[in-house]
């Protein structure tokens, strides 16, 4: 199965995935998903907004236990980052069979939509609507790089747009949620290959636009110019200074340039500010800190600058005891903190939802150097099946 989904999406050139919402490496990982569900006789069910379900036992018997991740990637993004949780939960539900488990309760596997948001700059847009955290008026009007709505682009890839929004229903029928992910430091790396998380990181995307003036490279006077490329420049610089000595992190990992011209100076430079860090305070202190240096630079250059907040993810704290019952059962495996974002951060907020990471050797993650062992992938599958049993068999 895992074989049948490497080449979805994948780009000749880089070796990376560009599985975004709604385009047509996204329908190929949903197809294969939908097949995958009715292969093993579940019933298969896209709700709302775009999330797809696979269920054993009745969907509306309540309590269910839920698994799954996401199937759509960062650009050029690497092959487990979501795969790995969604494949590893139809592996699980094998084990579980050939063991001959008795479920007591419904089980079910998610695939949630644009869970990495890189096509319309929020991230985790299926679990955030579904919690109602993200309102259907807010995701009309998001718009990706070329213009497109993300009702239209929905509409375009043969799902209706307009029933989209909290979906309060259904999480009332979820007794717990557990998503297995790949690790995406070396926090496991010298450990075990199956950890628990206990918390991620409170964080955020915040766009910088820097407007300037366009003008001639080989004409206008240094004196003459107003030129955002400077004020951006000296902008990252300053964020990674000051994330640096907050321990926190701060990453411009995409830029848009006007008129983008090599003999131009540039009229506006628009850069994607990504901020974490371990706590509400020290991530808000940070950003306001980055914000006040863009904003003494910009009045240095002569560019006017603007903030714009495009997402915020307040800290979560994973179910104790559902944190606690997992680690027990995995036999007292490492407890860790991530600063990375997850649907289970989203559904934190309305279910009882625990995550499990798999080893990471090289820590590399939204790359296609991405890696994870074999044998840590099984050993990832065995623990969530036996944390499935516990959940579901009793
Ligand atoms: C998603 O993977 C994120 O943390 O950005
Ligand atoms: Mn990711
Ligand atoms: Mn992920
Ligand atoms: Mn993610």
């Amino acid at each position: 199965m895992w074989a049948e989904l490497l080449p979805v999406g994948r780009s000749a050139s880089s070796g990376g995935y560009r599985r975004f919402a709604w385009n047509s490496a996204d329908a190929e990982c949903r197809a294969w998903f939908e097949e995958q569900a009715r292969a093993r006789g579940l019933t298969y069910e896209l709700d709302r907004n775009g999330n797809q379900w696979a269920w054993l036992g009745d969907p509306q018997a309540g309590g269910a236990v839920v698994t799954g991740s996401h199937l759509d990637s960062v650009p050029d993004g690497g092959a487990f980052d979501g795969p790995l949780g969604v494949v590893s939960s139809f592996a699980a539900l094998d084990e579980l069979r050939a063991r001959g488990a008795e479920f007591a309760k419904p089980l079910a596997i998610v695939n949630f939509g644009d869970e990495e948001g890189a096509r319309f700059g929020v991230a985790c847009i299926g679990s955030r609507l579904t919690a109602g955290v993200l309102s259907p008026e807010q995701a009309y009007g998001l718009r990706d790089a070329d213009g497109v709505r993300l009702p239209d682009a929905m509409e375009r890839a043969g799902y209706d747009p307009t029933a989209i929004g909290a979906d309060t229903d259904r999480l009332g029928r979820i007794g717990a949620f557990v998503e297995l992910h790949v690790e995406q430091g070396r926090y496991l790396a010298e450990d075990r290959p199956v950890g628990v998380a206990s918390a991620i990181w409170p964080h955020g995307r915040w766009r910088f636009d820097f407007h300037g003036e366009a003008n001639h490279a080989g004409t206008t006077r240094i004196e003459d110019r107003r030129d955002p490329m400077l004020t951006f420049a000296n902008t990252v610089l300053a964020a990674r200074k000051k994330a640096g000595l907050a321990g926190a992190l701060a990453t411009f990992g995409k830029v848009a340039v006007e008129p983008n011209g090599t003999n131009a100076i540039a009229s506006l430079v628009r850069g994607w500010l990504d901020s974490r860090a371990a706590d509400e305070a020290t991530l808000t202190a940070l950003v306001g800190e980055i914000e006040r240096a863009a904003f003494e630079r910009g009045e240095r250059d002569g560019v006017r600058v603007e903030l714009t907040r495009e997402s915020y993810t307040p800290v979560v704290d994973f179910d104790g005891p559902l944190r606690d019952r997992l680690a027990k059962v995995l036999g007292g495996v490492p407890v860790l903190p991530t600063g990375a974002g997850h649907d289970a951060g989203i559904l934190a907020s309305a279910v009882p939802t625990a995550m499990l990471f798999v080893r990471n050797p090289s820590g590399v993650s939204h790359s296609p150097a991405e890696h994870a062992e074999v044998a840590d992938c099984l050993a990832g599958v065995t623990a969530l099946a036996d944390v499935l049993e516990d959940l579901a068999c009793q």
